[in-house]
């Protein structure tokens, strides 16, 4: 009989998968869940996917073809403010993989990474596979789930402390990290000698004044910094697998050698329609944008006057609401909305401790069926036992 490893056993039950399979399962729930974008690719890219499918059958380098590395760099130059050779960068399956494998060249058993908590759920998974020791920093809703650069300091342990994560803009909580937080983190950073990991996956869905700043982009961050960029939520194309990384030469060298041992290469066709994407601009990515912020407007004000308390997010697409005025347990409060109002929602919990009391409302769904949902919720919620 085949033997589970112990390492898999112990990887996360999460909520999220059980409640969106039912939400699929039955059409008339509307899921308030999905961490993906509801636009397609930019039709263009659709377009592209067809004139180039005979050439793309075979692998690419292990770090990705040189035009795409092109295409990055000058992107990373203009809008990153971040300065990256050929060799820095490292293309990868999603920015999941990119992730995966830093974690893989950076931390030997039992050393520590520092996590946001609440935060994106593959995170403390990704590092416990390979038996490294993630300690969580807690962000707190009362600064918007900002992260307090004293909890960072609390929370160092000199010998064993070797890599600090931030996600900005956050899933789950559309917080967006200020350059005056990013410039404390950084001396941080080169005080202790921290490696920075820096998930910049939603970096162009961001509302309002709110400015993206790049970590890697401040004085002295260049040997400190392996930055993690998607082409899932900002151009659509989840389904593509496509990110990369740029970081130090040592380190992307060593992500790259173990490309070659996990998928050897970011698939051919994703990355010539990467390339694409990039010179093509930001003008879908816009698009999309504006119609977040519309939804994120009609949404946030009516969940807060709902009793569920969600401070407004400046980027991603996701309300983080307390729902502790109505059930502590967030499993507990997901599973009788999805029960009784037919709405689903991720529940805090799938984002580690501090995520408790708390619920993960997504608005990459249309106006109307949010609408709807947020109807029913306030039925729901009127008579919630
Ligand atoms: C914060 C964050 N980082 C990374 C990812 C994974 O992105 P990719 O599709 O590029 O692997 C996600 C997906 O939801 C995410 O929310």
């Amino acid at each position: 009989m085949v033997e589970i490893s112990e390492r898999e056993e112990d990887l996360p039950d999460l909520e999220i998968a059980k409640l969106l399979k039912i939400a699929v399962e039955h059409p008339e729930i509307i899921s308030l869940g999905p961490g993906e974008p509801d636009f397609p690719a930019a039709k263009e890219i659709i377009e592209h996917t067809k004139k180039i499918a005979h050439k793309v059958s075979h692998y690419s380098p292990p770090g990705g073809r040189k035009e795409f590395k092109q295409a990055i760099i000058k992107k990373l130059k203009k809008e990153n403010n971040i300065n990256a050779d050929e060799n820095q960068i490292v293309a990868t399956c999603g920015s999941q993989e990119a992730l995966l494998l830093s974690a893989a060249c950076c931390l030997d058993v039992s050393e520590q990474i520092l996590l946001p908590n609440p935060g994106f759920m593959a995170f403390l998974p990704t590092f416990e596979l390979f038996n490294a020791n993630p300690r969580f920093i807690k962000l707190n809703e009362e600064t918007g789930y900002s992260i307090n650069p004293d909890d960072i300091k609390k929370k160092i342990d000199k010998k064993k402390t070797k890599v600090l994560l931030i996600n900005s803009p956050s899933n789950p909580t559309g917080n967006v990290l200020s350059k005056k937080i990013l410039e404390e983190i950084a001396d941080i950073s080169i005080e202790n000698n921290l490696t920075i990991f820096s998930d910049e996956a939603y970096e162009k869905i961001i509302y309002d004044d709110t400015k993206h700043i790049s970590i890697g982009s401040l004085n002295g961050m260049n040997q400190h910094v392996a930055t993690f960029h998607s082409f899932s939520k900002t151009a659509a194309m989840c389904g593509y697998r496509l990110g990369y990384v740029a970081a130090p030469h040592k380190l992307a060298e060593a992500v790259k050698n173990t490309h070659i041992y996990s998928t050897i290469c970011a698939p051919t066709i994703s990355q010539m329609l990467g390339t694409k994407a990039l010179k093509m601009g930001n003008k879908y990515v816009k698009k999309m944008v504006n119609e977040y912020d519309r939804r994120r407007r009609m949404m946030i004000p009516r969940l807060n006057q709902m009793g569920i308390s969600t401070p407004m997010p400046k980027g991603a697409f996701y309300g983080f609401g307390n729902v502790t005025a109505f059930e502590k347990n967030s499993k507990k409060f997901c599973v009788k909305m999805i029960k009784k109002a037919k709405v689903a929602a991720v529940p805090g919990i799938d984002f580690g401790p501090a995520g408790e009391g708390h619920v993960r409302f997504s608005f990459a769904t249309d106006y109307k069926l949010i609408e709807k949902a947020l109807d029913r919720m306030e039925a729901f919620l009127h008579k919630y036992k």
